[in-house]
């Protein structure tokens, strides 16, 4: 899989995003060589900068960030295809100037005229640039060519503001040229659980409410809020990771088997589950928000969230946070999914937690089956990546003792090839037009329909409860799972 003629315009150069994984993605993919010869890439931004100040914003980009080596060759190639136009998303000499750019492009470069516009900033200035594209006739393509659209989260910060983006994309894209990007639908691990329920047949039979107790799915961060304080307070934990991330997670561990692994019917299949989910009625007790305060963090003392730069001190933001989701389905009624997530928390993992129901009967005496907890398979999407599944097992002796053994199933142990990073694989799946692994708008809106409910209760209730830093998270979640007889994942 190769991309053909192409370029792509990035919108927001000097934001995290672009450096850290955009930039380094794009160099990645040329020293693979999945870009075409003529791959360009040009920038836009307010600065006053050359083509040259550009390149050398990217050479610093994919020095740090890039996952491959640096090679010469490889980088002169790409780089004589950097450009860097200058204007406010409003100047209309600016978005001519693209236009000519992209023109030119094809013409030196051999890029067909067909474009990604890769929107890294703010979806308040969506509607500005995405009205713009179209007012310069940069939004259509000619006979024969493309123009895609991708976009970045926070895809709104609730189910209104959501559909007026949709709105203002749709008017100008047509919805196959909208890519919106949730990068955990990127990795490996994550595209491994539809590979491993679909194409075996041993997972199946039992991935039902019959024999599933109930779904634990986290998502831990051992970082703070970094140098993104503008961005984070007022979204907050649940908005940043659970409306996408968790949710699009839990859409692909209880949805059915798609006819095909097309787009289309992967929507339907992950619509379907979105669709059914439900809250259960008391939020106060089936939810859980924390914010973190000072502690230790990888050896480190570390700041509280109060105390971080551009955090104001009144924040209600919450940098923890764990709902309780029920999919109302044949398959899943009765089965509760936990979603947490959160930051300054005891390490990094997110993982997957199939928690099976105990045996209906155990023919040994109590103390034998005393250490035995409930079967459990792991899908560990990282940074150890691979599945765990858990099981009862005799401990060698004399006596019939039954004590938890893992069996373990390790990227590294079976695979030579290496992973690509999850902003490669959905680049160059933009540049190739292939839909599969970007969620559509109808997902969207549906998450935003079942976190809405819990933003509200939240915001009536204050102050999220405090958690050291370096700990598991505050104390109302553990409370959360108690009440239902159940304990969290110490992962
Ligand atoms: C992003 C969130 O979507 O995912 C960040 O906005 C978070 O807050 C990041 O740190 C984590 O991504 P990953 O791939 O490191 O798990």
């Amino acid at each position: 899989r190769i991309a053909g003629p192409c370029g792509m315009v990035l919108f927001g150069v000097t934001g995290d995003l672009s450096r850290k994984k955009v930039m380094p993605a794009i160099y990645d993919l040329a020293n693979r060589g999945l870009l075409p010869p003529g791959f360009s890439l040009v920038g836009f931004a307010r600065r006053d900068w050359a083509d040259q100040d550009f390149a050398q914003i990217v050479h610093d980009a994919v020095k740090e960030h890039a996952r491959t080596p640096f090679r010469e060759e490889v980088w002169n190639q790409l780089s004589e295809g950097f450009r860097f136009v200058s204007g406010d998303f409003d100047d209309d000499a600016a978005f001519e100037q693209l236009r000519r750019t992209v023109e030119e492009l094809d013409q030196l470069r051999g890029t067909g005229g067909n474009m990604a516009f890769y929107l890294a900033i703010p979806p308040s200035f969506f509607g500005t640039v995405v009205g713009q594209l179209k007012e310069h006739g940069l939004a259509d393509p000619g006979p024969d060519q493309w123009r895609r659209v991708v976009v970045e989260k926070p895809f709104g910060h609730d189910l209104e503001s959501a559909r007026e983006l949709n709105h203002i994309l749709d008017r100008v894209f047509p919805s196959g040229s909208v890519f919106r990007i949730d990068h955990y639908l990127g990795k490996e691990t994550v595209q491994n659980i539809l590979a491993m329920r679909f194409a075996n047949n041993m997972f199946e039979p039992i991935w039902n409410a019959n024999y599933v107790d109930h779904v634990q799915i986290t998502m831990a961060e051992d970082i703070g809020i970094g140098g993104r304080a503008g961005y984070y307070d007022g979204i907050g934990a649940a908005r940043d990771v659970i409306q996408n991330h968790l949710l699009q997670l839990m859409a692909l561990v209880a949805m059915e088997e798609p006819v095909a692994f097309d787009a289309e019917s992967l929507r339907i299949e992950k619509q379907k589950v979105l669709a059914s989910a439900t809250l259960p009625p008391r939020l106060d007790t089936t939810t859980a928000r924390g914010q973190y305060t000072a502690g230790w963090a990888g050896g480190e003392k570390v700041q509280g969230f109060l105390d971080e730069d551009g955090i104001k001190k009144t924040s209600t933001t919450e940098t923890y946070a764990a709902i309780t989701v029920n999919v109302e389905t044949r398959r899943w009624a009765g089965v509760p999914f936990y979603l947490r997530t959160g930051k300054r928390l005891g390490r990094r993992v997110t993982e997957v937690a199939i928690v099976f129901k105990r045996a209906p009967h155990l023919p040994f005496s109590q103390t034998a089956t005393e250490d035995l907890s409930q079967n459990a398979l792991v899908i560990r999407v990282q940074p150890d990546e691979g599945m765990t599944m858990r099981f009862g097992s005799k401990v060698p002796g004399t006596a019939m003792e039954i004590r938890d053994v893992n069996m373990d199933f390790a990227y590294g142990g079976s695979f030579t090839e290496a992973s690509a990073e999850a902003y490669e694989r959905l680049i160059l799946d933009v540049l190739l037009g292939d839909p599969p692994l970007f969620p559509r708008h109808e997902e969207v809106e549906l998450s935003w329909k079942i976190l809405d409910p819990v933003m509200a209760h939240w915001a009536k209730k204050g102050k999220p409860e405090p958690y050291d830093s370096g700990t598991w998270g505050p104390s109302s979640a553990d409370k959360m799972l108690a009440r239902d007889g159940r304990t969290w994942r110490r992962p």
